[in-house]
Protein backbone atom coordinates (compact mmCIF):
# COMPACT_ATOMS: atom_id res chain seq x y z
CA UNK A 1 0.00 0.00 0.00
CA UNK A 2 1.18 3.21 -1.35
CA UNK A 3 0.09 6.87 0.22
CA UNK A 4 -0.57 8.79 -2.82
CA UNK A 5 -0.80 12.53 -3.44
CA UNK A 6 -4.28 14.14 -2.98
CA UNK A 7 -5.12 17.06 -5.70
CA UNK A 8 -6.53 19.87 -4.55
CA UNK A 9 -8.48 23.37 -6.18
CA UNK A 10 -7.94 24.04 -8.85
CA UNK A 11 -6.31 21.18 -10.44
CA UNK A 12 -8.42 20.86 -13.55
CA UNK A 13 -8.22 17.17 -13.08
CA UNK A 14 -10.83 17.06 -10.22
CA UNK A 15 -13.16 18.35 -12.63
CA UNK A 16 -12.62 14.70 -15.12
CA UNK A 17 -15.78 12.67 -15.12
CA UNK A 18 -14.49 9.31 -13.99
CA UNK A 19 -15.54 6.06 -15.72
CA UNK A 20 -16.86 3.17 -14.50
CA UNK A 21 -14.75 0.36 -13.62
CA UNK A 22 -15.79 -2.66 -16.08
CA UNK A 23 -13.26 -5.69 -14.09
CA UNK A 24 -12.93 -5.52 -10.35
CA UNK A 25 -9.47 -7.22 -10.15
CA UNK A 26 -6.54 -6.67 -8.28
CA UNK A 27 -5.61 -3.93 -9.64
CA UNK A 28 -8.71 -2.26 -8.67
CA UNK A 29 -7.89 -4.23 -5.27
CA UNK A 30 -4.79 -2.69 -4.89
CA UNK A 31 -6.31 0.96 -6.28
CA UNK A 32 -8.85 0.64 -3.22
CA UNK A 33 -5.96 0.08 -0.63
CA UNK A 34 -3.75 2.87 -1.56
CA UNK A 35 -7.11 5.13 -1.63
CA UNK A 36 -7.56 3.86 1.89
CA UNK A 37 -4.51 4.59 3.48
CA UNK A 38 -4.12 7.95 1.36
CA UNK A 39 -7.68 8.88 3.36
CA UNK A 40 -6.01 7.55 6.35
CA UNK A 41 -3.28 9.24 6.73
CA UNK A 42 -4.44 12.66 5.57
CA UNK A 43 -6.76 12.22 7.61
CA UNK A 44 -10.53 12.09 6.23
CA UNK A 45 -13.51 9.98 6.50
CA UNK A 46 -14.02 9.79 2.52
CA UNK A 47 -12.08 9.41 -1.13
CA UNK A 48 -12.75 9.55 -4.49
CA UNK A 49 -10.43 7.66 -7.06
CA UNK A 50 -10.22 10.93 -8.84
CA UNK A 51 -8.86 12.56 -5.79
CA UNK A 52 -5.24 10.92 -6.43
CA UNK A 53 -6.15 11.50 -9.81
CA UNK A 54 -7.54 7.90 -11.08
CA UNK A 55 -10.68 9.01 -13.09
CA UNK A 56 -12.28 5.56 -11.86
CA UNK A 57 -15.70 5.00 -10.70
CA UNK A 58 -14.05 4.23 -7.03
CA UNK A 59 -14.78 5.31 -3.71
CA UNK A 60 -13.10 4.43 -0.17
CA UNK A 61 -15.30 5.81 3.20
CA UNK A 62 -14.54 5.43 6.73
CA UNK A 63 -17.04 6.79 9.33
CA UNK A 64 -15.97 5.05 12.16
CA UNK A 65 -14.76 7.23 14.85
CA UNK A 66 -10.72 7.50 16.02
CA UNK A 67 -10.92 5.43 19.07
CA UNK A 68 -13.11 2.92 17.31
CA UNK A 69 -12.03 -0.39 15.23
CA UNK A 70 -11.47 0.13 11.51
CA UNK A 71 -14.58 0.29 9.17
CA UNK A 72 -13.43 0.71 5.67
CA UNK A 73 -16.40 0.69 3.06
CA UNK A 74 -15.69 0.38 -0.57
CA UNK A 75 -17.93 1.42 -3.50
CA UNK A 76 -17.58 0.50 -7.02
CA UNK A 77 -19.68 2.11 -9.79
CA UNK A 78 -21.95 3.63 -7.21
CA UNK A 79 -25.23 4.73 -8.62
CA UNK A 80 -28.10 6.43 -6.70
CA UNK A 81 -31.10 4.77 -6.97
CA UNK A 82 -33.31 6.89 -4.78
CA UNK A 83 -33.16 9.66 -2.60
CA UNK A 84 -35.76 11.08 0.02
CA UNK A 85 -37.54 14.86 -0.82
CA UNK A 86 -36.32 15.86 2.47
CA UNK A 87 -33.08 17.58 2.57
CA UNK A 88 -30.58 17.99 5.34
CA UNK A 89 -27.41 20.05 6.10
CA UNK A 90 -24.18 19.27 7.32
CA UNK A 91 -20.94 21.09 7.66
CA UNK A 92 -18.81 20.04 4.52
CA UNK A 93 -15.23 19.90 3.96
CA UNK A 94 -13.01 18.11 0.93
CA UNK A 95 -9.47 16.59 0.91
CA UNK A 96 -9.40 18.47 -2.13
CA UNK A 97 -10.16 21.72 -0.66
CA UNK A 98 -7.99 22.49 2.07
CA UNK A 99 -9.37 23.45 5.93
CA UNK A 100 -12.60 25.26 4.14
CA UNK A 101 -15.73 24.37 4.83
CA UNK A 102 -19.47 25.16 4.40
CA UNK A 103 -23.43 23.88 5.50
CA UNK A 104 -24.04 22.11 2.50
CA UNK A 105 -28.19 20.75 1.66
CA UNK A 106 -28.55 17.26 0.52
CA UNK A 107 -31.30 14.99 0.45
CA UNK A 108 -30.97 13.17 4.20
CA UNK A 109 -31.37 9.68 2.88
CA UNK A 110 -30.65 7.72 0.16
CA UNK A 111 -30.84 4.24 -1.58
CA UNK A 112 -26.97 3.20 -3.42
CA UNK A 113 -26.44 0.32 -5.73
CA UNK A 114 -22.61 -0.77 -6.29
CA UNK A 115 -20.13 -3.52 -6.33
CA UNK A 116 -17.95 -4.25 -3.59
CA UNK A 117 -14.28 -4.86 -2.89
CA UNK A 118 -14.74 -8.07 -4.33
CA UNK A 119 -17.07 -7.04 -7.28
CA UNK A 120 -20.19 -8.36 -5.50
CA UNK A 121 -23.23 -6.28 -6.63
CA UNK A 122 -24.87 -4.83 -3.02
CA UNK A 123 -27.42 -2.37 -1.98
CA UNK A 124 -27.82 0.53 1.42
CA UNK A 125 -30.07 2.68 2.41
CA UNK A 126 -27.93 5.48 3.70
CA UNK A 127 -29.04 8.17 6.08
CA UNK A 128 -27.40 11.26 7.97
CA UNK A 129 -23.35 10.87 7.92
CA UNK A 130 -23.38 8.29 5.22
CA UNK A 131 -26.11 9.69 3.41
CA UNK A 132 -24.23 12.95 3.13
CA UNK A 133 -20.73 11.63 2.47
CA UNK A 134 -21.52 9.20 -0.24
CA UNK A 135 -23.52 11.84 -2.16
CA UNK A 136 -20.22 14.16 -1.65
CA UNK A 137 -17.85 11.26 -2.91
CA UNK A 138 -20.17 10.28 -5.72
CA UNK A 139 -20.25 14.42 -7.12
CA UNK A 140 -16.46 13.98 -7.45
CA UNK A 141 -16.80 10.92 -9.72
CA UNK A 142 -18.69 13.29 -11.81
CA UNK A 143 -16.27 15.91 -11.19
CA UNK A 144 -18.53 18.37 -9.35
CA UNK A 145 -17.29 19.68 -5.63
CA UNK A 146 -19.01 20.47 -3.07
CA UNK A 147 -18.64 24.58 -3.11
CA UNK A 148 -20.28 24.43 -6.58
CA UNK A 149 -23.47 24.36 -4.56
CA UNK A 150 -22.40 27.78 -2.76
CA UNK A 151 -22.96 31.13 -4.29
CA UNK A 152 -20.09 32.33 -6.78
CA UNK A 153 -19.14 35.18 -4.51
CA UNK A 154 -18.80 32.29 -1.53
CA UNK A 155 -17.00 29.63 -4.08
CA UNK A 156 -14.86 32.42 -5.81
CA UNK A 157 -13.48 33.02 -2.01
CA UNK A 158 -12.74 29.61 -1.25
CA UNK A 159 -10.90 28.96 -4.30
CA UNK A 160 -8.63 32.03 -3.91
CA UNK A 161 -7.65 31.11 -0.40
CA UNK A 162 -7.01 27.85 -1.44
CA UNK A 163 -4.70 28.85 -4.43
CA UNK A 164 -3.06 31.11 -2.49
CA UNK A 165 -2.26 28.94 0.90
CA UNK A 166 -0.78 26.33 -1.79
CA UNK A 167 1.35 28.68 -3.28
CA UNK A 168 2.56 29.74 0.18
CA UNK A 169 3.72 26.07 1.18
CA UNK A 170 5.06 25.72 -2.42
CA UNK A 171 7.43 28.66 -1.15
CA UNK A 172 8.03 26.96 2.42
CA UNK A 173 8.90 23.77 0.42
CA UNK A 174 11.63 25.36 -2.56
NI1 LIG B 1 -14.32 15.66 -1.19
Amino acid sequence: MTIKKILTIPDPILRKKSTPVTQVNKDTQSLMDDMLETMYDAPGIGLAAIQIGVPKRVIVMDLSKDNDEKKPLYFINPEIIWKSKLNSSYEEGCLSIPNQFAKIERPEKCHIKFLDYNGVQKEIKADGLLSTCIQHEIDHLNGVLFIDYLSKLKKDIIIKKVSKNKKELERVVV
